[in-house]
């Protein structure tokens, strides 16, 4: 149908006669002259319907004066000189006089013009038009790219591309499973795979070290900027191994890849930080190194003020007392540091403290009255504060201080522009190894449930539970986990005591897990992992904050298809060809 590619029409094409296919992007009649910018995936190239042309061909006037937005055409024409170079385009310096343009399809007056943005509905409900437009076909290539780049290196290193099935048991990887009703089975149902966690295990006891796959995982969980339903995993997994190996192996990996893809040096090595560490300097377990701010411990500076909240966590062995000194911050107005608080109250904060030092050193602080001047003073300069900064205090509960002063901090960060440029990536290790639930009443697992205990020993982990440590580890890039593995547990008497402590007794295991504790019972090597979310890391190449601008046909935060419809009712007939019946809605108003 066509000779060449619209964007990559060069010089050295001057004089000759092309065939290009592509849409109108914008068509201008000057009256007796029509210029048309021609789109297809490569770029855009100017082409010119005049009636001096060559051939004298009217047709051609005629049917250029009437092309609309993203009308489908094929173009024939001579190349030549632009008189007036266009250097915002690749192929600016030329352009194509017609000799003949056929519309091959006309569309429609568009819901939405490519160069507006209408909003993520209407992109999402018309997203073949929207990934038309120039900024997602780039957004979206550079994750064709990151993904090309990955499977080279991988294969290039023996590494085997092994699938496992969709339609499967369910895998707690902590959130809740998508099911299938299982029409051969009544009643009965598959989960599709939140990882392909326990297969990779098995996989390496079957003697398939060095594995991987682009694996679609899903989870049906609340949807957020980096969060899907379904989204793809590069899913890792090697025998014989300790932390170091696959942390040293996957480290070159995303190295190289960056340098491929992005033309980036990243760091050699990454820095490396314990969890504990990260969360006492940080507030997150996800740091992002490019902001400087740090929090700082006051407790021992606090202890014996007059404030009854600071005091309790002060005096509390798991509670936290933490300041936050933000430069500058002394320009925040009451209104802007209310935003602060419901910000930091998100993040589950009862309150946050601050003292504003002005310019003149003068300090006004709603807890300034609990302290002596002097020792008020002394906090302040404890955490370096001085004239022209505010500085947040947050009190309570260790983990919820940390969480809470980690999102300010990350406010901050951004709103006061400390966000360095570049790329900061680390790994975080050390991980504690439950959790325990509130609300549950008993531990749950902070990875997965497959994750090994630093520690070798069973009465070892069931004695120290609370503190135990996990061989777990997560790759963080710019504030994102974009990789998690762990060393795994290839014992099964570890594995049966683990899933004891996580509350899981030993028949649950047993129809739960039987096979993988089978299958450790049969010389399963030490092994470990990682997965690493390519739909997140492409997305911070792409630049872009959100993971559904990499994803061809994402859903929507109310986990919607608005382009199909999806999800949607489905005939009774059909349901219960699959066993199925659906209780009725309850009635929204009665919720
Ligand atoms: P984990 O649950 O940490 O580990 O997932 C690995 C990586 O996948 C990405 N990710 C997501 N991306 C988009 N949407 C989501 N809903 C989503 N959830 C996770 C993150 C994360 O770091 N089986 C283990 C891996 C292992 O132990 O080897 C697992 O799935 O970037
Ligand atoms: P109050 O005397 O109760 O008005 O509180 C004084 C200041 O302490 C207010 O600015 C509150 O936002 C703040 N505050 C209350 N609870 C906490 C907390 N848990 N951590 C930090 N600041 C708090």
């Amino acid at each position: 149908m066509r000779t060449h590619f619209c964007g990559l029409v060069d010089e050295a094409l001057i004089g000759q006669t092309v065939t290009l296919c592509g849409w109108a992007d914008v068509a201008r009649d000057l009256g007796g002259l029509v210029f048309i910018d021609l789109r297809d995936h490569e770029g855009i190239v100017q082409v010119v319907a005049e009636p001096s042309d060559a051939q004298g061909n009217a047709q051609v006037l005629q049917v250029a004066a009437d092309i609309g937005y993203e009308d489908a055409l094929r173009v024939t024409g001579v190349v030549r000189r632009r008189s007036s170079v266009n250097n915002k385009i690749a192929t600016g310096q030329v352009e194509v006089v017609a000799s003949r343009i056929e519309v091959l399809n006309k569309a429609q007056p568009l819901p939405f013009h490519a160069h507006e943005n209408p909003g993520e509905d209407i992109r999402l409900k018309y997203r073949y038009l929207d990934l038309r437009t120039p900024k997602m076909q780039q957004m979206m290539r550079t994750r064709i790219r990151l993904v090309q780049a990955l499977r080279r290196w991988l294969d290039a290193r023996g590494f085997q591309d092994i699938e496992t099935p969709i339609l499967t048991k369910a895998t707690p990887e902590g959130a809740r499973d998508f099911l299938v009703p299982a029409r051969m089975h009544p009643g009965e149902f598959y989960a599709l795979p939140q990882s392909p966690q326990l297969f990779k295990q098995i996989l390496m006891v079957a003697g398939f070290d060095r594995y991987y796959q682009i694996a679609r995982c899903f989870r049906d969980e609340a949807l957020r900027a980096d969060r899907q339903l379904e989204f793809t995993q590069l899913d890792m997994e090697f025998a014989w191994v300790s932390e170091r190996d696959v942390q040293d192996t996957t480290e070159t990996l995303i190295r190289d890849v960056f340098r491929e893809v992005m033309g980036v040096e990243l760091p050699d090595p990454f820095p490396r930080m314990t969890y504990a560490e990260a969360m006492r300097r940080y507030g997150s377990d996800k740091p992002d190194l490019r902001i400087a701010l740090e929090l700082v411990d006051v407790a021992d500076r606090v202890k014996d003020c007059e404030f009854p909240v600071f005091t309790s966590a002060a005096n509390d062995a798991d509670g936290r007392v933490a300041a936050l000194r933000i430069p500058g911050g002394a320009a925040l107005s009451r209104k802007q540091i209310d935003e602060y608080a419901a910000h930091a109250a998100k993040f589950g904060a009862k309150g946050l403290a601050y003292a504003k030092i002005d310019d003149a050193g003068a300090v006004t602080s709603p807890i300034a009255k609990f302290f002596g001047a002097d020792a008020f003073a002394a906090l302040l300069a404890h955490v370096g504060a001085g004239n022209g900064d505010i500085v947040f205090f947050g009190a309570g509960a260790y983990g919820k201080v940390s969480d809470f002063m980690g999102a300010v901090r990350l406010k901050a960060g951004k709103e006061f522009n400390l966000v360095g440029e570049g790329w900061a990536p680390l790994w975080v290790t050390d991980f504690p190894m439950f959790e325990w639930d509130d609300e549950a009443q008993r531990y749950v697992a902070l990875h997965h449930p497959f994750t090994a205990p630093a520690v070798d020993d069973v009465a070892d982990l069931r004695a120290n539970a609370k503190t135990a440590v996990s061989r777990g580890y997560d790759m963080v890039l710019n504030g994102n986990e974009i990789g998690g593995g762990s060393i795994r547990i290839h014992r099964p008497q570890m594995q049966s005591a683990v899933f004891e402590l996580l509350g899981i007794g030993a028949e649950e295991a047993e129809a739960k897990f039987g096979f993988l504790l089978d299958a450790l019972k049969y010389g399963a090597p030490p092994h470990g992992g990682i997965a690493f979310g390519i739909d997140r890391i492409a997305a911070l190449m792409a630049g872009t904050e959100s993971i559904r601008d990499v994803i061809a046909f994402p859903k929507t935060t109310t986990a919607q298809c608005l382009m199909t419809g999806a999800p949607s009712p489905i005939p009774d007939a059909q349901l219960a060809e699959v066993h199925v019946s659906v209780r009725p809605k309850k009635d929204k108003a009665a919720q």
